[in-house]
């Protein structure tokens, strides 16, 4: 089980990232850099990412991106074990960029290439950080999906819940739109909220006292919209923005309150760790919400640093790296997968 130099490239939706993360044969993490090239300044004039236009982004700044990573970590071509690309899920024409070229680098180099699901990638995301044993509790939320998993190791993951119909960074985003913010909404609408009255305007609870563990955040969608029709002033636009940010971090701590409940009795009380990643975890009210119901539950709580809850290279890298060390490499046709849940 020797140590594990990882090249690690992301390009499943409008960022291009490339990175270089070490792993020690015991566990211990090194991301030696990480590099994110955002295209929101090229999506931005059309609300939202147009795959077409990510896809020859992707292209023009892959290789660009992955001779950075390099030359941040100091490294060559030449010192890398291996090399991680997500294959999915995502949009195919990006994916297929970022697969294609970790394909090339491993043929030309001679290196094992690890196909990675960007879900484990943002699974794995918060032991970039910190020490997180397995297994643990994982709400992962971001723009393309909503879910609660016991992750048990690497490649295991069981799904206790998932969403109905939006996933709360889309959630996020569509109804920062309806409110007239800029492309990507999530972020946007957490900066309009600050200082804002979350008490203002009533949403509806959804799915409450329901016994599994799914989301639903449609209605909440339909009557923000409504509301933000009848909008005059300043003040009732940043205390909309309060109010819908508090309902999606209250709809994520109940669901994760009932996870936990089902989780602790399975493990019998023992390995009580929750864990939030994905791109709606940068949100400071949720995350707040979240400690505190862990806090209640018994559960630690863990959540990556900021630049690793959005997507990034280094979880990919990680998620490789781990697979690597445990021999599970990928055959070099491997294909894409646009859609490949967890
Ligand atoms: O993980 P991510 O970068 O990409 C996906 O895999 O989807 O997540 C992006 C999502 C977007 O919907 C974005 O609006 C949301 O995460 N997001 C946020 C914040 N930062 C990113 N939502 C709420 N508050 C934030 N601070
Ligand atoms: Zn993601």
């Amino acid at each position: 089980n020797p140590s594990q130099t990882v090249l690690g490239l992301e390009t499943s939706c409008d960022e291009t990232a490339a990175a270089v993360v070490r792993r020690a044969p015991d566990g211990t993490v090194e991301v030696l850099s990480s590099v994110v090239a955002s295209q929101i300044a090229e999506h931005a004039p059309f609300g939202g990412v147009v795959p077409e236009i990510a896809a020859r982004a992707h292209v023009e700044s892959i290789d660009a991106i992955a001779e950075r990573a390099l030359a941040e970590a100091g490294l060559g071509y030449g010192e890398l074990t291996g090399v991680a690309a997500t294959a999915g899920p995502g949009l195919v024409g990006g994916v297929m960029v970022g697969l294609s070229f970790g394909k090339a680098v491993a043929l030309a180099r001679g290196l094992p290439l690890v196909a990675v699901n960007h879900l484990e990638g943002h699974a794995v995301s918060a032991r970039l950080a910190a020490d997180i044993p397995y297994p643990f509790l994982l709400l992962l939320v971001s723009g393309g999906h909503c879910q609660l998993l016991s992750v048990e190791g690497v490649g295991a993951c069981r799904r206790l819940g998932s969403t109905i119909d939006d996933a709360a960074g889309e959630a996020f985003d569509k109804i920062a739109k309806t409110m007239g913010l800029p492309y990507p909404g999530g972020p946007a609408l957490e900066r309009l909220a600050e200082g804002g009255d979350a008490e203002r305007f009533a949403l509806p609870r959804m799915l409450l006292g329901r016994k599994d563990c799914d989301f639903s955040f449609s209605g909440l969608k339909t009557a923000a919209a409504r509301l933000a029709e009848g909008l005059s002033t300043d003040d009732e636009r940043r205390d909309l923005a309060a109010s819908v940010q508090a309902a999606i971090a209250r709809q994520l701590a109940e669901r994760s309150d009932r996870a936990m409940q089902l989780y602790a009795r399975e493990q019998e009380g023992r390995n009580l760790r929750f864990v939030v990643a994905g791109g709606v975890a940068a949100n400071g009210a949720v995350r707040q919400r979240l400690m505190e119901v862990a806090a209640e539950r018994g559960f630690s709580f863990s959540a990556p640093p900021l630049r690793y809850c959005t997507d990034n290279a280094a979880m990919i890298a990680l998620s490789g790296a781990e697979r690597l060390a445990l021999g599970m490499a990928d055959p070099l046709n491997a294909p894409a997968r646009p859609r490949w849940p967890l």
